[in-house]
């Protein structure tokens, strides 16, 4: 029987069009879909729509419409969520949408499952409520202390809701973190445990009065499902687990997914509470979640709330999908943050592709076109430079899958690039221009073709999992059959020595940057930012009088508010070698849980003072007066750098 590879994306939610960040992450799983099928698995690939919840229900009132015709619009609709991933040539194998009627369901049936189990029970659910909006808030949700609705103040409420006893599971949730593989990269572990588990697990809210647009609780129709109870068990839902729509045989065929591809900002959901509720439901838990890292425009996280972000649309329409999915896989590392930029993205095309990859292949077809009408001879003659250059082909293969199984995507398009480039080099060394001009060379001149026609192919069959559309040209360029466009073919050698290639269109034109560049600024979302007046400055200091403030990294591992002193915040921050005590009057802006586990700059050699009778060593560098904003730091950052 062939090996299995599950693999899925988040379910998106459709509360608007889809941005270039959520096609990163389902570009990255298509490839990775498609290599595990080049490497003969049985694939599914599984992505879909996350359709209920409160804020669809807003923003389909606001548009005039039901919440499901609102969310049909944007998932089916023209340019919608499905359109999208067709032009991306996204080929998953299940898109499921948490409306569909198997789902709603199967979901019933697990809620109803871990209540008759006990790990969910009836409680109380404290918090601050709204009564004209008749919403509760979290502390934090609060404008000000009022309902960031409506602006009015706010009572201490409580009601009725369904929890899920998350607590329990909290030790072994932590050594699956702690002694496993589970979570990817390593990094985010310690997040997890630091900010999640160690302050201790609180049992969720799993059910909701305040709106309709969910799944009811079968057993208590007041209430419905927490959005992200549906939503996770997705997963296995789209399996056929508990529902008529798929076989259950998938399930049991499918189940545990091989990896779950999630934003690092839903991490904590699919490797805290996903795993404990799967334990809770007695299921195996998936093999692994990856937490990749975001798309950054300016420095900041790009998102629909934020308004601030690119749409994929015009950009793979102008410049193909296939260059489009390439960029944002060779650029970005999948593991951390990268800024977008449209700069990125035409230097990226203009140097890989076209100078690259679109030269090799027209310098090679061309030439085998002029010196021997396409079809290379039948004797050949080996020669000082293939060897290094047929090692480096050899050694391809197994380079660029060790990158794909650890899912470090731009590694692995570096390796073909890095023989893109070499054997760019050896046209140039072997000078076949010049062999050409002496009939006794022919026989060299025609391996020096072969040599190059099949790194082509050889890098193109890894390539077809970040293009596949361009792949598919490439190939018809070279006339490589269907048997030679498989991984058992990439031994290089395989190509028949009489190849008959011939020169086709141009695969990657050059774009003038220039113009470019001006054409899509016009696309680009406009800027937000109000004009700022000129503010009064400071006299000029020199270097030396600056690098008098100790300035370094630190981390707030612990925070917490100062009685009788409203804006006043207690924090403890770790500078590495020390651990220090930082009053900042800060609470009007932050809550503590916004602050654990966050990087920040602090003055470190500022005299200690006592504010409210609380000792502060040091202070938090913030900008801003009426709006104040701590300087946060990428959370990679060490502890106890200076800052200059
Ligand atoms: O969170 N950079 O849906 P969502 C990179 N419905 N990736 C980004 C990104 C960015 N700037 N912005 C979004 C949800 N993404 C839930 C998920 S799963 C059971 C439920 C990607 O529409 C990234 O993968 O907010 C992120 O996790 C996901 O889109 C969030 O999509």
């Amino acid at each position: 029987m062939k090996k299995t590879f599950y693999i899925t994306t988040p379910i998106y939610y459709p509360s608007d069009k889809l941005h270039i960040g959520h096609t990163y992450c389902t570009v990255a799983a298509d490839a990775m879909a498609r290599y595990k099928r080049l490497r003969g698995y049985d694939v599914i690939f599984l992505t879909g729509t996350d359709e209920h919840g409160q804020k669809i229900e807003q923003k389909a009132d606001e548009a005039g419409l039901t919440p499901q015709e609102f969310v049909d619009r944007i998932v089916e609709g023209e340019r919608g969520v499905k359109d999208l991933w067709n032009l991306m040539e996204i080929s998953y194998d299940r898109f499921i949408r948490t409306t569909d009627d198997y789902h709603v369901g199967a979901i019933q049936k697990i809620f109803r499952k871990m209540y008759e189990k006990g790990d969910i029970y009836k409680g109380a659910y404290r918090g601050k409520y709204c009564t004209p909006c008749e919403s509760f808030w979290t502390e934090s949700q609060l404008k000000d202390g009022c309902c960031p609705d409506c602006g009015r103040p706010v009572i201490d409420a409580e009601e009725e809701a369904y929890f899920f006893r998350l607590s329990a599971y909290a030790d072994r949730v932590r050594k699956l973190l702690t002694e496993t593989d589970f979570l990817e990269p390593r990094s985010r572990v310690n997040e997890m445990v630091n900010n999640f588990i160690d302050p201790g697990l609180e049992d969720l809210c799993v059910s909701r009065t305040s709106f309709r647009w969910g799944v009811p609780v079968d057993f208590d129709p007041g209430h419905v499902v927490y959005v992200w109870i549906d939503a996770l068990f997705n997963y296995t839902t789209a399996l056929g687990f508990l529902n008529e729509r798929y076989p259950d045989s998938d399930y049991e065929k499918f189940w545990p997914a091989d990896v779950h591809f999630v934003g690092k900002e839903i991490v904590r959901f699919h490797s805290i509470i996903w795993p404990a509720m799967l334990m809770s439901m007695e299921m195996p838990l998936p093999k692994k979640v990856f937490g990749h890292g975001w798309l950054l425009l300016d420095g900041g996280r790009m998102a629909k709330s934020k308004g601030n972000v690119v749409d994929p649309y015009p950009l793979a329409e102008r410049y193909s999908a296939d260059a489009l999915r390439y960029f944002l896989l060779r650029d970005f590392p999948f593991g951390t943050d990268g800024n977008f930029s449209n700069e990125l993205l035409i230097a990226r095309i203009n140097s890989d592709l076209a100078n690259d990859l679109g030269n090799l292949l027209s310098r090679t077809t061309a030439m085998a076109d002029k010196y021997f009408g396409g079809k290379l001879p039948a004797e050949q003659a080996s020669g000082e430079e293939d060897r290094e250059l047929v090692a480096l082909a050899k050694a391809l293969p197994e380079a660029y899958a060790a990158w794909m199984e650890q899912y470090a995507f731009q590694n692995a398009l570096a390796e073909v690039f890095a023989l893109i480039s070499r054997a760019n080099k050896y046209i140039d060394q072997s000078a076949p221009w010049k062999l050409a001009k002496d009939p006794a060379k022919q026989p060299r001149l025609g391996r020096v073709l072969y040599n190059l026609a099949e790194v082509l192919r050889v890098c193109t069959v890894l390539l077809q999992p970040f293009m596949p559309v361009v792949s598919e040209k490439i190939f018809a360029q070279l006339g490589v059959s269907e048997d030679l466009k498989t991984w058992d073919s990439t031994a290089f050698g395989a190509l028949d020595m009489q190849a008959e290639l011939h020169k086709g269109e141009n695969i990657f034109p050059r774009i003038d940057p220039e113009k470019e560049l001006a054409e899509l600024e016009k696309l680009l979302p406009p800027a937000t930012q109000p004009a700022v007046p000129e503010p009064e400055h400071e006299a000029q200091i020199g270097i030396d009088q600056f690098m008098e403030t100790e300035l370094r990294t630190a981390q707030v591992i612990a925070c917490e508010p100062v009685p009788r002193a409203k804006k006043l915040l207690k924090l403890q921050v770790d500078l590495g070698y020390e651990k220090r005590q930082i009053v900042s009057g800060i609470a009007k802006f932050y809550t503590p849980e916004q602050l654990i586990g966050k990087k920040v700059v602090i003055v470190a050699n500022l005299a200690p003072a006592t504010l409210c009778g609380v000792k502060s060593e040091g202070m938090l560098l913030a900008s801003g007066e009426e709006q104040v904003r701590v300087i946060f730091l990428d959370d990679q950052t060490p502890n106890g750098e200076r800052v200059r």
